[in-house]
C-alpha cells in the first residue's frame, strides 16, 4: 500500500486492520517522531552548519532517511533485514533520492565510518547500539527507546539489565524512563571521552525519544557525569527528592510523611533533558504540511516552557491522595506561583505540571490546603 508522509510517497507492505498496523516496516503511529525528527534535523543545520551526513541506522522502509535526503543531507540508510532494503531501495527511486540503503548490522555500519547525525530507531531497547553510536558520531546523536516497561521501572530486571541503572516505578513513569535512557546513554558517552547535551527529548505514546549534541572531550564527559544522581520517592505520600552524585545517599524514612516505603532510582539524569531555545527552533522549523504538525507544535510548546526540574506530579493523582476534587489545571498552577512557587505544565500528560515546591508546599498552596 501507498503512504504519504511529509510530502513524499513510499510503498509500504501490510494493511491496517481494526486500526492496528500490522507491517513491521512503516508504523503510521510514529510519524510524530519523524516529523519532529525532520524538524530538529532543520533546526540542528542551523546550530551546526558543518553537520551534513546522516545515518538513519535502522531505517525499515526508508522513510527517516528519504525525508532526510528531500531536506539535503547526505544519507545513509541501513537495515540488517534483506526485504527493508530493497524496500527501502525501492522507495529511493521512487522519490529520487540518492541515499545510499546498505544492507548489515548497524553497529558493523556504524564501526565503518563517521557520520555527523546518527539515529537509532531499533526495536526496544537503543542500548546495544550505543557504544558503536557514541564513538562513530560526530555531532548529534538521535535516539528512540521503545522498552518503556523497562525503563520506568515495571519489568525492573530487565530495566536494571539494559541501562545498568535502578529504575523505579513511580507516578512519573514516563519521566522515570526518560532519565534513566539518558543517564545510560551520558554514560555510555562518558566511556569514550564524550559529553552529551540533552538538546530535545520526549516521551510520547509508548517511547521515549531523545536528541543528544555530542562534545568529543574528556572534560565535557566530566561535566556530563555531574548531570547524574539518584531520586528517593515515598510511595505513601508521593513526596520526592533529587541527590547528585553518583554516590547514592538512600532516604531511609520520608522527611514529609515519616513512612518507611522509600524507593531509591539511579543513576539517572537529573540535568535539563531540553535547551528551551532549541526547542523553540525546532517548532518555527515544523510546517503546516506535516501531519503532525499541530500536535507536535503543541509538544514543542509544553516542552519549551517545562521547568527544569527532574520529576513531574500529576494533579489528579495528588488530589486522590488527598481526597478532593481536582480544579482546573491553569487555576491550580496559579495557586502555586501566587504562593511564591514556579510552575508549570509538564508535556507527559494533561493533567501533569512540574514545580520547584515539594509536595507538602503543593498542597498547603492549592485548594486543599486553603479548603477551598
Ligand atoms: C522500528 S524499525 C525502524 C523504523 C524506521 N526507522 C522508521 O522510522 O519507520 C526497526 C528496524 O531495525 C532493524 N534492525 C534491528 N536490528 C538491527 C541491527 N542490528 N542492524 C540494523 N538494523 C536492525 C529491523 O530490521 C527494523 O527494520
Ligand atoms: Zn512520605
Amino acid at each position: 500500500m501507498r503512504v504519504t508522509e511529509g510530502g513524499l510517497e513510499f510503498e509500504v507492505p501490510g494493511e491496517s486492520t481494526d486500526g492496528v498496523e500490522e507491517s513491521v516496516f512503516y508504523n503510521p503511529r510514529q510519524e510524530l517522531n519523524r516529523d519532529l525528527t525532520i524538524a530538529t534535523l532543520r533546526a540542528y543545520r542551523e546550530r551546526e552548519p558543518r553537520a551534513d551526513s546522516y545515518l538513519d541506522a535502522m531505517t525499515a522502509s526508508g522513510v527517516r532517511g528519504i525525508r532526510a535526503g528531500a531536506d539535503g543531507w547526505e544519507v545513509t540508510c541501513c537495515d540488517r533485514d534483506r526485504e527493508a532494503v530493497s524496500l527501502a531501495r525501492e522507495n529511493c527511486r521512487r522519490n529520487d533520492c540518492d541515499a545510499g540503503v546498505v544492507h548489515g548490522d548497524a553497529n558493523v555500519v556504524m564501526h565503518e565510518d563517521y557520520y555527523d547525525v546518527i539515529d537509532l530507531d531499533p526495536y526496544g531497547t537503543p542500548m546495544p547500539f550505543a557504544d558503536a553510536a557514541v564513538a562513530n558520531c560526530r555531532d548529534l546523536l538521535c535516539v528512540t527507546a521503545t522498552d518503556t516497561a523497562p525503563l520506568c521501572g515495571a519489568h525492573f530486571a530487565s530495566g536494571v539489565r539494559s541501562y545498568s541503572a535502578v529504575p523505579r516505578n513511580t507516578d512519573y513513569h514516563a519521566e522515570m524512563g526518560v532519565r534513566i535512557l539518558v543517564s545510560a546513554l551520558a554514560r555510555t558517552a562518558a566511556r569514550h571521552d564524550v559529553g552529551v547535551t540533552p538538546l530535545l527529548t520526549h516521551a510520547s505514546s509508548h517511547y521515549v525519544r531523545t536528541y543528544l549534541e555530542l562534545e568529543q572531550k574528556a572534560t565535557s564527559a566530566d561535566a556530563t557525569l555531574e548531570e547524574l544522581g539518584h531520586l528517593y520517592h515515598c510511595e505513601d505520600c508521593l513526596y520526592r527528592e533529587a541527590d547528585p552524585g553518583l554516590i547514592a545517599n538512600p532516604l531511609e524514612t520520608c522527611p514529609n510523611c515519616g513512612g518507611e516505603r522509600m524507593l531509591t532510582a539511579g543513576p539517572v539524569w537529573l540535568g535539563r533533558t531540553c535547551e528551551p531555545e532549541f526547542v523553540a527552533d525546532v517548532r518555527e522549523r515544523v510546517p503546516d504540511a506535516f501531519g503532525t504538525a499541530e500536535t507536535g507544535r503543541a509538544l514543542l510548546e509544553t516542552l519549551a516552557a517545562e521547568l527544569a526540574v527532574p520529576t513531574h506530579y500529576d494533579q489528579h493523582r495528588l488530589c486522590k491522595e488527598w481526597g478532593v476534587s481536582a480544579n482546573a489545571m491553569d487555576e491550580f498552577l496559579s495557586d502555586l506561583e501566587a504562593a511564591g512557587h514556579e510552575a508549570s505544565r509538564a508535556h507527559y500528560g494533561g493533567t501533569t505540571f512540574k514545580t520547584d515546591a515539594d509536595v507538602a508546599e503543593i498542597r498547603a498552596a492549592t485548594r486543599d490546603g486553603t479548603g477551598e
